[in-house]
């Protein structure tokens, strides 16, 4: 049985705990968790996790530790846990902008480390995570636990540390364009006298479906618009207003620029 604790059990840690819980409680896994509020733990107990009143105690019994705490506090809380840190144990951070350089420096090389970026849409089991495996100390089996971790709460890949930037840029923000795009098409529903409730529903609905379809079919994301673009029909004059307003431009500069903004705040 291997244990798998992580120290913050907030938005993301709680999520990632007990996604994780849910998807591999019981199939050779148990899961403890540590937070600052004890109260934050209610849910996650609910779901079969231990609650640890300490870091230091979670690193010791955790073959896997997940840091979720803010990133400025990561510093802090590796020193905490340097004790418990050795060959054996696998660390693993979710702070945004850490770098597996840093990570090192905190655990002081003791341990194995992986660095990894989730969404939010991890908060409703859906995430996009991408994971680092560059450290020289990962052994395989570390490798494949970190994938498999990951894997089990959504879409998982591996990437190398320069690629990470690129993945927040697109990935990470992507939420906000996509809830932007949404947030446009539902008020295009209530200017046309749908609820707006009404309005949000059919709009998740169809951020879902499209998703799903585009997800199955090998077609050019071209062609699938175009087999929803009947000739001189109500879709094309549509289609005709974001294509004069350059939505596609429109998007490859927001990441663009977000990718830009990235690489500023890593210097
Ligand atoms: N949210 C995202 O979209 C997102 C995306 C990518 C990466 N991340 C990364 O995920 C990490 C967590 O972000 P979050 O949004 O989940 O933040 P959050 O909701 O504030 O969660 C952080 C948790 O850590 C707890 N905590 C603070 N100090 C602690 C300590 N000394 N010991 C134990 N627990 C402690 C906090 O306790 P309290 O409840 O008492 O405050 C809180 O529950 C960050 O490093 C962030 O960069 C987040």
């Amino acid at each position: 049985m291997r244990t798998v604790g992580c120290i913050g059990c907030g938005n993301m840690g709680g999520a990632i705990l007990g996604g994780l819980a849910g998807a591999l409680g019981g199939k050779g896994y148990v899961f403890c968790g540590h937070t600052r509020t004890p109260e934050r733990m209610a849910p996650l107990l609910e779901k079969g996790v231990t609650a640890v009143s300490g870091a230091l105690p979670l690193a010791q019994e955790a073959d896997v530790v997940v840091l979720a705490v803010k990133p400025w506090q990561i510093a802090a809380i590796v020193e905490e846990i340097l004790p418990a840190l050795g060959r054996e144990k696998l660390l693993i951070s979710i702070a945004a902008g850490i770098s597996i350089k840093r990570l090192k420096e905190f655990s002081r090389n003791l341990c194995p480390v992986v660095r990894c970026m989730p969404n939010t849409p991890a908060l409703v089991g859906k995430g996009v995570f991408a994971v680092c495996l560059e450290d020289e100390a990962l052994r395989r089996e570390n490798k494949d636990e970190a994938l498999a971790l990951f894997s089990a709460l959504g879409l998982c890949l591996s990437l190398p540390e320069e690629r990470f930037t690129a993945f927040s840029a697109l990935v990470g923000a992507g939420p906000a364009y996509v809830f932007e795009m949404m947030r446009g098409l539902a008020q295009a529903g209530v200017t046309l006298g749908f609820s707006h409730q009404e309005a949000r529903t059919l709009v998740g609905a169809l951020f879902s479906g499209s998703a799903a379809l585009a997800g199955e079919r090998p077609e050019h994301l071209a062609q699938l618009r175009d087999a929803v673009c009947s000739p001189g029909g109500l879709t094309i004059a549509g289609v005709n207003v974001l294509d004069r307003a350059g939505l596609a431009g429109l998007l490859v500069d927001a990441v663009l620029a977000a990718n830009a903004r990235g690489l500023e705040m890593e210097e």
